[in-house]
């Protein structure tokens, strides 16, 4: 039997039914197969029912009932799988990833009932649209410790995202270790905005967020913000900063908010932007760069180095364009692919392949769009992040107590209904998938963090996922079928904001 109104799954798959029946959960089953999932599974369940199926590596050894998996490249592609669950349950992946992401979709799956726990019968077939599923953590404006960060990756990757980006510097704070620059952690990573308490990630810290993340097969982005959002340099290395560059608009919000403004060599709690550059004449600026390119390319198995290029208000255009030409090269010189701020599309010579994110609205202003399709014309691609409806920060509604709303206020359903091949005019092949950012201006514990992602981050793996041509994409359906996520992010200890506009359910 279909119910796409009572189906618990998001993102929704390429194809599914669902079923009322249940395979029963009990001692008796066994899980077979020798992937790394079968253990991320048996865990998965142990969490959420209690319940810890042995795992049987012997296929015989099966007994009443069997969750198997298996991978089989004729069965479906990279990232895909196919789902049957009946008497028995299988899993075949079409490659490790494959797997990993027919257990997220099995554990949605697992419901308690009056009879006890069990898996709601279905046969799914299932493949991503987008190879490119993106979430951001800005650790800067406040730090979110190791465990804090593994806990997120845990709650996105269950959602079938598969980046990660961490945006690992800016004006308030430096937040990961370099050898060859230490007073970057020593002097300038101790404050947060407000004066809350900093931090930063020694390199055996930040191994261990990529090795988390590549267990849930997501790759980490590291991003260096460049060659704005720089004051916290100037504390540890002032000799590669200039002065901040106070623009009008900043000296008006900072007075609004209360918040000092930025003094070259003291720590900037404030969360104003634009004021502060590197030193774009300065060859020592360029060594550093490619020190710190070099360090994290060493700490990095993903592709991507992403170098920010935002808000640089204060950089003269030549300036910055000189600046962005120099770093995109830097950056392919270290064997990794720059990713950058649609801004830095405004520079002619950006090395060839830079990958553009766009942050700009869903109707583009100014020349947003001509430099977010420059990125495409120089043989790159684009990630959108349209921050009027991706923006994870944005206030759900106008009295939420967390966030901000200078690109609008982000209700669950406007963060759902958005297009993102629709946004600007280029090929929908330039678009290689999304990614919904968590600045943490306000955001002062991971608990903020987890009231502004949760419900909104599963509209964005949806988009990011499912067909949106497929009948059951709709708002109606994503709200009923997100309503059924609430136990297992209560399981997970997420402090998910339950929005009025989700009908919630507790089993
Ligand atoms: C941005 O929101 N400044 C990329």
């Amino acid at each position: 039997m279909v119910l796409p109104h009572s189906m618990p799954l998001v993102p929704l798959p390429l194809s599914a039914s669902v079923g009322d029946d249940r395979m029963p959960i009990g001692d008796a089953v066994r899980v077979t197969g020798d992937s790394p999932v079968a253990a991320q599974l048996i865990a998965g369940i142990a969490r959420r029912s209690g319940i810890r199926l042995p795992h049987a590596t012997d296929h015989s050894a099966a007994t009443e009932s069997t969750i198997s998996l298996r991978i089989d490249r004729d069965v479906a592609g990279p990232e895909g799988y196919e789902l049957t669950v009946g008497e028995s349950a299988e899993i075949v992946g079409g490659d490790e990833a494959g797997l990993f992401y027919g257990a997220q979709t099995l554990l949605q799956l697992l419901r308690e009932g009056d009879a006890g726990w069990g898996l709601l019968h279905a046969r799914i077939s299932d493949a991503p649209r987008f190879a490119r599923r993106g979430v951001m953590l800005d650790v800067a404006r406040h730090f979110f410790s190791v465990a804090e960060v593994l806990k997120f990756i845990d709650a996105t990757s269950a959602l079938k995202f598969n980046h990660l980006h961490l945006h690992l510097t800016d004006d308030q704070g430096w937040r990961i270790r370099i050898d060859s620059w230490p007073r970057l952690t020593e002097l300038a990573s101790q404050t947060a905005v407000g004066g809350d308490r900093g931090g930063y990630y020694s390199k055996d810290d930040y191994r261990r967020i990529v090795e988390h993340a590549a267990e849930r097969h997501m790759i980490v982005i590291p991003e260096i913000d460049l060659p704005g959002h720089t004051h916290a340099i100037g504390i540890a290395y002032p000799e590669l900063v200039e002065s901040p560059v106070l623009n009008d608009s900043l000296i008006a919000e900072s007075a609004r908010l209360e918040q000092t403004l930025p003094v070259k060599g003291e720590p900037y709690v404030g969360w104003g932007v634009g004021h502060s550059s590197v030193r774009i004449h300065e060859e020592r600026t360029y060594d550093f760069v490619r020190d710190v390119v070099r360090e994290l390319a060493e700490l990095t198995p993903g592709p991507y180095i992403h170098i920010g290029g935002d808000e640089s208000l204060g950089t003269p255009q030549a300036d910055f364009d000189l600046f962005v030409e120099r770093a995109t090269a830097i950056v392919i010189e270290a064997g990794k692919i720059p990713v950058a701020w649609h801004e830095v599309g405004a520079a002619a010579g950006i090395a060839e392949g830079t990958v553009g994110q766009y942050w700009g609205k869903t109707t583009p202003e100014g020349t947003h769009a001509e430099e977010a399709a420059h990125f495409v014309e120089r043989g790159g691609a684009l990630i959108m992040s349209a921050a009027d409806v991706a923006y994870l920060d944005m206030k759900y509604s106008d009295d939420f107590p967390l966030g901000l709303t200078w690109a609008g206020v982000v209700d669950v359903r406007t963060a759902y209904e958005w297009e993102p091949t629709e946004v600007l005019d280029v090929a929908d092949s330039a678009i290689i998938g999304i990614e919904a950012p968590l600045w943490s201006e306000t955001a002062r514990t991971i608990g903020d963090v987890e009231q502004l992602v949760f419900p909104r981050a599963a509209a964005q793996a949806e988009i990011a996922w499912s067909p949106h041509t497929a009948p059951e994409r709709t708002w109606e359906s994503f709200r009923s079928r997100v309503a059924t996520l609430a136990p297992l992010w209560e399981t997970a200890q997420i402090d998910f904001h339950r929005a009025e506009e989700i009908p919630w359910t507790d089993r």
